[in-house]
């Protein structure tokens, strides 16, 4: 697939999703929406990507935010819109997803950027990195999931101060708060994020989307997440690659799963 604004790499079973537009500090116009949604669709389904790191191009920014240029000509119809299918084609279609999505946060993540990154299963971030919700200084909320996530994320005396205040947080108050787990050097982000990314590649795919599944669960309305868990985890006895789990452990080998 040919993308304007993402460049696609794959290491493995590791692909990375690079947000290519550096001139405007990556912002999330609708087209690169429309391709985040392209991407991550086909990275989903594709048997050959095991999991997927996203990044921003450039040394400044992660993604600098929503597009603001195409705001201005929206109305309240349009502004639910906007932010109705950015949430069901791109931030919810990343936190649902079957395979583990790292941020690899390498500068300013503001607005639909650090919700972009929140939406990811894990986030990391360089020492350079800066993030926030600034929306409240254009009139507006964040729109793309921020309110929920970095609340469900910091909890909602941080969620309601950065949101509030519009006010950046440096990667080290982050990695306090728990928005990010690690901060390294810009230099060794990407190489930190393969790291845990492969970790994670290492262990039985079907359980990983499973565990995915039943994390989320905690903070969906309407669901029982400990009902959940119960159900997949009764699901993962009927795979083939917990068979190879309890073989490979029984043989004191290392497990082979197939993600079957
Ligand atoms: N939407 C559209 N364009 C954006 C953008 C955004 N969210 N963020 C940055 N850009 C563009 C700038 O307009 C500029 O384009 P230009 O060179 O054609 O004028 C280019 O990216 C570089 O940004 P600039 O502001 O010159 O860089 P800076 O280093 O002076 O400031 C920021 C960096 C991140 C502090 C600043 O760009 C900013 O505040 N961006 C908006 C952040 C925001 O409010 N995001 C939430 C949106 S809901």
């Amino acid at each position: 697939m040919e993308f304007q604004n993402l460049l696609i790499t794959n290491k493995g079973r590791v692909q990375q999703i690079t947000i290519n537009r550096e001139s405007k500090l990556n912002a999330l116009n609708k087209d690169t929406l429309a391709e985040l949604h392209s991407a991550f669709t086909e990275a989903f389904q594709n048997p050959e990507v095991g999991g997927i790191i996203i990044t921003g191009a450039g040394p400044k920014a992660f993604v600098a935010g929503a597009d603001i240029s195409e705001f201005a000509a929206l109305n309240i119809e349009g502004g639910a819109q906007l932010s109705r299918t950015g949430h069901t084609e791109v931030f919810d279609l990343i936190a649902n997803g079957s395979k583990p999505v790292i941020a690899a946060v390498n500068g300013f993540a503001l607005g639909g950027g650090l919700e972009l990154a929140m939406a990811c299963h894990i986030r990391i971030a360089s020492d350079n990195a800066k993030m926030g919700l600034p929306e409240v200084t254009l009139g507006l909320i964040p729109g793309y999931g921020g309110t929920q996530r970095l609340t469900q994320l910091v909890g909602k005396g941080k969620a309601m101060e950065m949101i509030l205040t519009a006010d950046m947080i440096t990667a080290g108050d982050a990695l306090q708060y728990g928005l990010v787990t690690h901060v390294v050097n810009p230099e060794e982000l990407l190489t930190k994020a393969e790291e845990i990314l492969n970790k994670i590649l290492s262990r039985a795919p079907l359980a990983l989307a499973a565990a995915i599944r039943s994390i989320n669960a905690a903070y969906t309305d309407g669901i029982n997440g400990y009902e959940t868990e119960i159900t997949e985890f009764g699901k993962c006895f009927g795979t083939n690659d917990f068979k190879e789990g309890v073989a490979a452990f029984m043989e004191k080998r290392k497990a082979e799963f197939k993600g079957e």
